[in-house]
């Protein structure tokens, strides 16, 4: 055990071991109901403090290799974070917290399926609308948020809606059957309520994306190869990997999917003045994402679904498959999840890591001398895709040959939808939903990400800036009327650091650290760039807004706490809200060089479209890290240009332009 690294991704056996673990503790095995009833959804690594680590790593302190595991006792509210040391053998931490919701758990949402699917009230509503085979019948359990019924705070409850499947393979998304709800104890298998609120006709089409049921397949597009015939540039090490000068470990989380560890970057251009591995990220990964539907209908208003706290991320993650995900040579990094009982089971090819050519780099003509230099930009992608019933999340961190590092999100999937009148007007969709297909109509809606940065820009303490460029009013200081500057504010405290984008303003962050300058004598940073984003639409009162506090805002920044890991809280399912952020960053602590955290909220605000049906082309939101002073010059001076067709992509012996030089 002891030469496991303690970031190292879990072994089915380690799973097995806190299970085991915990199932001796005599909190559950002396308590008779709870030994049955007892759940344990999640399992993920403990990770140690820097402090801890950076002593693990050096072999003055033993590696304690530690699991967090989510244990659900019994059937109601409740949930108990416990940690494991596998090192020890003992239960190290044990924290209940009483009117918790977990996770949805895989078992119950089954039983939640099965249970709509026995009740009479619903089969007799299924038969009204002349459908008489009840297993053709998709049935798909939501989180169901929270809303003041009666018994929400007392069971753990899904809300579910059904789908007409003409076959076995048809699109079930097609052909809502709306009107149809039912409210389940997921935990017991017991409908608590049903809802119908009218026979609405279902939509003609059956929205096949399958090449079976298209017209015709294009057959005039030639292949393109991918060939590596030296291999990768890049190397594992178990879970280390290295590239082009970067350095990361690939870590794994049932609730955020791929975590990043440890991210750095050792220049070996002479573009600084160190030679030496320099960290940037400590650890990286998406904490929560929301879904929040804006149509005001009894079948769609509730939906808001936060898909990394109530499902996971990392729980609803999918093989990927060589030659379609992924094309070149391609590492892939299996992963452990669990079952509900706490059984691991394996992902295999749950990340993928390849390179990509991503267009030139840079690139100069010298009109004068005639040069030119072109240098080609590759990147390593590290990625994996959530499915999340109806929707696809591919998560694509990339970092590029001069110190660039981004996260891109490709939403892609088909969307949730509802029927409407056949012979309706388009216009009859309106305001709350777009018509998408005859017959057929999906709710406005938003996807809205946060992703955690543990940020260590050259060392632990670091101070974020916001930089607002603001012109200069006309006068002395500006005769000519044309003057701009770049003005750098210092966020000092935490409800000052709430910030939401201002692209005319071409605001960024910069994450910086006062101690360490560069070569010109300013202090090294990196840039967060973020991407034309939205915030939270929904009103602060309503439930998502409260439930969802972290979309309400772009930016935020906490000193570095270990009980602080998700934005939205620990148990966003079903909860009351208030938790994560806005509770937090209310203390309004002060986050001026020391170790911080940075949060950003990102998304897309989906207005649906025709051509998003019936599988919706991918759709991009994310953001940048660029260093900005972290090097003294650009760090990819040292690229070797690219051989192209046998001659090399530079030409020292070029003509100079004949018809003269223009002014750049
Ligand atoms: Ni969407």
């Amino acid at each position: 055990m002891s030469d496991v690294h303690p970031l190292a991704l879990l072994s089915a056996d380690e799973i097995n071991d806190a299970v085991a673990i915990l199932r001796a503790d005599h909190r559950i095995a002396g308590a008779a109901d709870t030994a049955e009833t007892v759940r344990f959804p999640a399992v993920r690594v403990a990770e140690p403090t820097k402090a801890e680590l950076a002593e693990m790593e050096a072999g003055t302190r033993p590696i304690d290799r530690r699991v967090r595991v989510m244990v659900v006792p019994g059937p109601g509210p409740g949930v108990v974070d416990a940690v494991v040391s596998l090192t020890t053998g003992q239960v190290v931490e044990w924290v209940e917290t009483a009117d918790a919701h977990p996770t949805l758990l895989f078992m119950e949402a089954m039983s939640a399926i099965n249970a709509t699917r026995a009740h009479p009230e619903w089969q007799a509503a299924i038969r009204l609308r002349g459908i008489e085979d009840f297993e053709q019948v998709q049935i798909d359990p939501w989180p169901p948020g929270r809303f003041g019924l009666a018994y929400e705070s007392e069971r753990r409850i899904v809300r579910c809606i059904s789908f007409w499947r003409e076959t076995g393979g048809a699109n079930g998304y097609a052909r809502p059957i709306e009107g149809l709800l039912t409210i389940v104890d997921a935990a017991r298998g017991e409908v608590l309520e049903f809802i119908d609120t009218g026979i609405v006709p279902l939509a003609p089409e059956l929205g096949s994306y399958f090449p079976a049921d298209q017209p015709s397949l294009r057959s005039d597009l030639k292949p393109i190869e991918i060939t590596q015939p030296e291999g990768p540039s890049f190397t594992v090490d178990g879970n280390l990997v290295g590239w082009q000068g970067w350095q990361l470990r690939i870590g794994w989380d049932p609730f955020e999917g791929l975590v990043l560890h440890q991210v750095g970057y050792r220049d070996r251009s002479g573009a600084s003045a160190v030679d030496e591995l320099r960290p940037i990220l400590h650890r990286a990964a998406v904490s929560e994402m929301v879904v929040p539907y804006g149509d005001t209908d009894p079948m769609h208003f509730w939906k808001n679904a936060f898909d990394a706290g109530e499902w996971g991320l990392g729980r609803m993650t999918t093989s990927l498959k060589l030659g379609c995900d992924c094309v070149g040579h391609i590492h892939y990094f299996d992963v452990h999840n669990t079952l509900d009982r706490g059984e691991p089971y394996v992902v295999a090819n749950a990340i993928c890591m390849h390179e990509e050519d991503y267009g030139i780099l840079w690139k100069h003509v010298d009109m004068h001398h005639g040069t030119s230099e072109v240098r080609r930009s590759r990147r390593l992608v590290v990625s994996f895709v959530a499915t999340v019933g109806n929707y696809e999340y591919g998560f694509f961190w990339y970092f590029y040959l001069d110190g660039t590092i981004q996260l891109e999100v490709k939403l892609t999937g088909i969307m949730s939808t509802k029927a409407m009148a056949i012979d309706a007007p388009a216009s009859a969709a309106l305001p709350y939903t777009r018509q998408i297909a005859p017959g057929l109509a999906a709710p406005l809606h938003q996807h809205l990400f946060n992703v955690r940065l543990d940020v260590t820009v050259d060392g632990f303490d670091n101070t974020v800036e916001e930089v607002n460029v603001r012109p200069i009013p006309p006068g002395p200081d500006n005769p000519w009327a044309n003057a701009f500057v770049a003005e750098a504010t210092v966020l000092e405290t935490e409800l000052a650091a709430i910030r939401d984008i201002d692209p005319a303003k071409a605001r960024a962050w910069r994450i910086v650290n006062p101690t360490k300058l560069n070569g010109l004598g300013e202090p090294v940073a990196y840039k967060l760039i973020p991407g034309s984003t939205p915030t939270l639409h929904a009103d602060p009162s309503s439930n998502v807004g409260r439930r969802a506090g972290f979309a309400r805002h772009n930016l935020w920044v906490t000193p570095w706490r270990a009980d602080e890991r998700r934005a939205a809280g620990e148990y966003p399912n079903q909860s009351v809200g208030g938790d994560g952020l806005p509770r937090w960053t209310a203390a309004d602590r002060p986050i001026v060089d020391t170790d911080i955290v940075v949060w950003h909220t990102f998304g897309v605000t989906h207005v649906p479209r025709p051509e998003d049906w019936p599988v919706m082309p991918v759709e991009y939101a994310g953001f940048s890290l660029v260093p900005f002073g972290f090097f003294d010059r650009n760090p990819a001076l040292d690229l070797p240009p690219a051989a192209a067709d046998g001659e090399h992509c530079h030409a020292e012996t070029a003509e100079p332009a004949e018809t003269g030089t223009p002014s750049p």
